[in-house]
């Protein structure tokens, strides 16, 4: 492959950006950055989709490539090409259930990929590192989980409890190896749980949200009591931004919505927002709710502590939750032909595999 001469100030490639958050990432920096060349590497799994980044493909500084990031060859061949100044690690298996049904998955995209970016970062930019940076971006879901009172800060020890977390807390570690044994220049942040648009809809919201349109029931595991803290997830993408320009080098950031919700509560009012956006009758959508058999070691509550990226880089949530939640509706309401493309095939199966054994 001949390598590509830039215009550009820099490449930044953005694994996973066919994704729910990475597609924010992307259409961010695509749109803010035009003197920045954008490299979308992603494998497009169920979980990618190239309608998700329609909006900015005809942009002169974006740039898809296919690519898994288990392929050692191929991410070699991308960094020979493009010469990346900086890779936003997004790409992973993210759906803890899924986790729980095929563990091997989680292990091999989530540590043996993100060793084999770290590998290429290695082997490309040294011995000079100046001006180079891997952004890893990861989960509160590293910290295990809380009781009723706390928050997870960035001092808090790692506790992975699930097949998915402990897939990301192991690229955590092996971020933070890679600095102190190479001298990699890495930041990282680990953000709670994010909604908005182009959410797939396995996730606890966009499934709510799909399943109150069709009338089907809303299967809330065990009672409903697990806690959650959301974020909008463009709010995210702009804690990426900032963290990306403004972090320092070798630390990691929290990022959260100081936002926490038990399950039950959120789905009673997503219920209460789509009958009015609906015009059914108050109180029709929550009879469809219905309790089903708890997640294997679910964990009770997530809450970040999200001080250190407010006080030191001036980062904070910009978007009130009922505000967010009724965008979020509005986008799934008006973007139905997204949903029916996300929803056919593989993901049926699925949900009968998940949802028909409660
Ligand atoms: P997602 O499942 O919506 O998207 C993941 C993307 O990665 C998809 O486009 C998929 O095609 C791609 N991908 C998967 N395996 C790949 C591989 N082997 N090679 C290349 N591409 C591959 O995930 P998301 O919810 O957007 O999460 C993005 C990142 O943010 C993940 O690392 C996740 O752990 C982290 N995160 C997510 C949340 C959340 O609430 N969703 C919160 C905190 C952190
Ligand atoms: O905290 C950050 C994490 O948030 C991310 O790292 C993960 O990638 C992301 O998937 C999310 O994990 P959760 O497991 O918290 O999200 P999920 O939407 O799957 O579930 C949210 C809560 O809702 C959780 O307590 C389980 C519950 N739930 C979920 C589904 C899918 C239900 O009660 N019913 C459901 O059908």
């Amino acid at each position: 492959m001949e390598p590509i001469i830039s215009e550009f100030d820099k490449t930044i490639g953005i694994t996973g950006g066919a994704g729910f958050i990475g597609s924010h990432v992307v259409r961010l920096f695509v749109k803010k950055y035009p003197q920045y060349r954008i490299v979308n590497i992603d494998a497009l799994t169920y979980a990618g989709n190239l309608e998700n980044t329609k909006d900015i493909e005809s942009y002169p500084n974006y740039i898809f490539e296919r690519a898994d990031i288990c392929d050692e060859e191929k991410i070699n061949g991308l960094f020979t090409r493009y010469g990346f100044n900086a890779i936003i690690h997004l790409a992973a298996e993210s759906h803890v259930d899924r986790s729980i049904m095929d563990p091997l998955a989680f292990v091999k995209t989530n540590v043996l990929g993100t060793g084999i970016l770290l590998n290429a970062c290695r082997r490309h930019w040294q011995p000079d590192v100046a001006n180079k940076l891997f952004y890893h971006v990861s989960t509160d879901e590293v910290y295990g989980s809380l009781g009723t009172t706390g928050f997870f800060t960035e001092e808090t020890p790692y506790d992975p409890r699930s097949p998915y977390s402990a897939s990301k807390a192991s690229s955590d570690h092996l971020v933070m190896a890679y600095h102190h044994t190479y001298r990699l220049p890495v930041v990282m942040s680990n953000c709670s749980n994010n909604y908005g648009s182009h959410h797939f809809p396995e996730k606890l919201i966009p499934l709510m949200i799909n399943n109150i349109i069709n009338r089907k029931p809303l299967p809330v595991y065990g009672k409903g009591e697990n806690v959650r803290d959301w974020l909008w997830v463009e709010d995210h993408a702009i804690a990426i931004d900032t963290i990306f320009h403004k972090g320092k080098v070798g630390e990691k950031y929290n990022v959260g919505g100081f936002n926490e919700w038990k399950n039950i509560d959120l789905v009673y009012l997503l219920c209460r927002i789509m009958d009015q956006k609906l015009n059914r009758t108050v109180g029709e959508s929550e009879k469809l709710i219905t309790f089903v058999k708890d997640r294997a070691g679910h964990d009770l509550r997530y809450a970040i502590d999200a001080t250190k990226i407010n006080q030191i880089l001036g980062w904070k949530p910009s978007l009130q939750f009922e505000e967010g939640l009724a965008k979020t509706v509005d986008w799934y309401l008006e973007n139905q032909e997204w949903v029916n493309h996300v929803t056919s095939g593989q993901y049926q199966q699925y949900y009968t595999e998940q949802y028909n054994k409660r």
